[in-house]
C-alpha cells in the first residue's frame, strides 16, 4: 500500500458514529467536486490533471530540462507561492547527493520568493563564476517579488552573455495568452510553458510549473505523474468508508468542530520541511476565509520536540497534529559499539537508528493522545517519485473536500491582494491615488 492513513491514535478523540454523521456531507460535497458544481468550479483542472496532461508539453519539458542541464550549474527558479514551493517541495524531498552522482544536475537556487536586498545580492555573487540559466514562473505575470527578481537576473544574464545568449537560458511559465510576461516572452523569443487556467497555483505542482525545476533536477517526472494518476483513481468513491483522502477531511473537519483549531503537520526528517511548507500553503490559502478555517503549521521531530514540544504536550488544547511518516527512506545507520561506553550507549549498540526513530515516535504519540492532542497519522511507504505523486493528489484532494464540508471556496485567495493594494498604494504605483490618500490620512 503505497499511503495508509493510520487512525489508530485517533479513537479517544473521533467516534465512529461522528463519521456515520459526516459521510452523507462527503457524499455532496463529492459530487460537486466531480460535477463541476461548486464554488470555485472554474479551478478543478488539477483533478483530472496526471491524466489528462498535455503530453505534447511533458516531453518538452524534458527536453528543456536535460539541455539547461547540460547549460549551467546554476538553476535559479523565479516564483513565489504555488509557482515555486511545489517545485521545491519535491526537489528538497528527493534529491540526494547520491542522484547528483548519478546525473549531471545544477544547483538550484529560488529567487523572487521575498523582498531582500540581501538574499538577492547573496546569489549574484554566487552566480557569478557560474553557468546561469533561469525557469521564471508566475501565472498572473504581475506579482512584484519574482517580477523584480526577474527584472534584476533577465539583466545580470544579458550582461555576462550578451541579449542573444541570455534569451537561450530564459525559460518561462505562465498563462498561455493574457499577462504581461507572456507577451513579453513572445516578443523575446523565450521558450515558454504553460499553467493551464483551470489549476490554481497552489495545485499546480504537477503542471510545467513544478515539473520544469523538477526535471532539471534530475527528477523522473513519469514516476511522479504516475504515482499521483493512480491515487486519483483509488481516491474515486465518494464514500469516506472507500476514500482515504476524504477520511482524512472528514477527521479535520470533525476535529475543527470540537474546537482544534490548528493542525500541526510533523515530520521526522528533514527531507520533508518543505512538503510541510508547500501543504501549509495549500491548506491555509484554501481554508482560511471568511473568519473560518484550520490554521496549518508544522514541526519535525525530535528537533521540535525540544523546543515546540512543551506547548504541543501541555498548552493550550487546540492542537491536533497530522504525522507524515515515511516507512522506508532506503537509509539506514547502525549505532557502533564502543568499547569505552562512557556515554553509557551500547544498549543501543547494533541497533538500526531507524528503529530508534520509530520508538520516538510511537512514545510521542502516546505522550500526545494523553495530553490531549489527537493524532492522525499518514504512512508513506517509500521516499520515490511515485509516492510523492500518490500524496501530492491525496493532499490535494482531502484540500478542496476539505474546503467544502467546511462551507468555503477552496480555490480564490481574496485575501492575499489587501497587503498588495497597500504595497502598491504606499509605492505610489499608478491608479492607486485613492487608496494612498486613504491611507495617509489614517496617519499610522
Ligand atoms: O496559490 C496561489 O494562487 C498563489 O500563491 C500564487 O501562486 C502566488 O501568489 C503567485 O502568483 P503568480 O503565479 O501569479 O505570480
Amino acid at each position: 500500500m503505497t499511503l495508509k492513513l493510520n487512525d489508530k491514535y485517533l479513537k479517544n478523540f473521533i467516534s465512529e458514529h461522528e463519521y456515520e454523521c459526516i459521510a452523507p456531507m462527503v457524499a455532496v460535497a463529492d459530487k460537486m467536486l466531480r460535477e463541476k458544481s461548486g464554488a470555485g468550479n472554474a479551478f478543478l483542472g488539477w483533478m483530472d490533471l496526471p491524466q489528462n496532461y498535455d503530453k505534447e508539453e511533458f516531453e518538452r519539458i524534458k527536453v528543456a530540462a536535460k539541455k539547461i542541464q547540460a547549460d549551467c550549474d546554476a538553476f535559479i527558479v523565479i516564483g513565489i507561492g504555488g509557482s515555486y514551493l511545489g517545485a521545491r517541495a519535491v526537489i528538497d524531498f528527493l534529491s540526494s547527493a547520491q542522484l547528483k552522482d548519478k546525473v549531471k544536475t545544477p544547483d538550484i537556487y529560488y529567487a523572487g520568493c521575498n523582498i531582500s536586498a540581501t538574499a538577492l545580492n547573496e546569489l549574484l555573487y554566487i552566480c557569478e563564476n557560474k553557468n546561469v540559466c533561469i525557469n521564471v514562473i508566475s501565472k498572473s505575470g504581475t506579482t512584484t517579488e519574482p517580477a523584480v527578481a526577474f527584472r534584476v537576473l533577465r539583466a545580470f544574464l544579458e550582461k555576462k552573455y550578451g541579449v542573444e545568449e541570455a534569451k537561450q537560458r530564459i525559460y518561462v511559465t505562465t498563462d498561455k495568452a493574457r499577462g504581461t510576461l507572456k507577451a513579453f516572452s513572445t516578443q523575446q523569443g523565450y521558450e515558454t510553458f504553460v499553467v493551464p487556467d483551470d489549476v490554481g497555483g497552489r495545485f499546480s505542482v504537477l503542471t510545467a510549473v513544478g515539473l520544469l525545476p523538477i526535471a532539471v533536477a534530475g527528477i523522473d517526472i513519469d514516476a511522479l505523474m504516475q504515482g499521483a494518476n493512480d491515487a486519483r483513481i483509488a481516491y474515486s468513491s465518494s464514500d469516506i468508508y472507500q476514500n482515504d483522502a476524504y477520511k482524512y477531511a472528514a477527521m479535520r473537519n470533525i476535529l475543527y468542530r470540537k474546537g482544534k483549531s490548528v493542525e500541526l503537520l510533523v515530520g521526522y526528517e528533514p527531507f520533508v520541511g518543505m512538503i510541510q511548507e508547500w501543504w501549509k500553503q495549500l491548506y491555509g490559502e484554501s481554508e482560511g476565509k471568511d473568519g473560518k478555517g484550520i490554521f496549518p503549521a508544522s514541526v519535525i521531530f525530535s528537533t521540535d520536540l525540544h523546543s515546540l514540544g512543551q506547548y504541543i504536550q501541555e498548552g493550550q488544547r487546540i492542537l491536533f497534529e497530522t504525522v507524515l511518516s515515511i516507512n522506508d527512506t532506503k537509509s539506514t545507520f547502525e549505532i557502533p559499539y564502543d568499547e569505552a561506553n562512557i556515554d553509557g550507549l551500547n544498549f543501543l549498540a547494533g541497533r538500526d537508528i531507524n528503529e530508534l526513530k520509530q520508538t520516538a515516535m510511537r512514545a510521542t504519540q502516546l505522550a500526545h493522545i494523553d495530553g490531549g492532542v489527537p493524532n492522525i497519522h499518514i504512512e508513506l511507504a517509500e521516499r520515490n517519485e511515485y509516492s510523492l505523486g500518490y500524496l501530492i493528489y491525496f493532499f490535494e484532494l482531502a484540500c478542496a473536500m476539505s474546503g467544502y464540508l467546511l462551507g468555503v471556496n477552496p480555490f480564490d485567495q481574496p485575501g492575499v491582494e489587501a497587503y498588495k493594494k497597500n504595497m502598491f498604494a504606499m509605492l505610489g504605483k499608478p491608479g492607486y491615488e485613492e487608496l494612498r490618500k486613504t491611507l495617509e490620512e489614517r496617519n499610522i
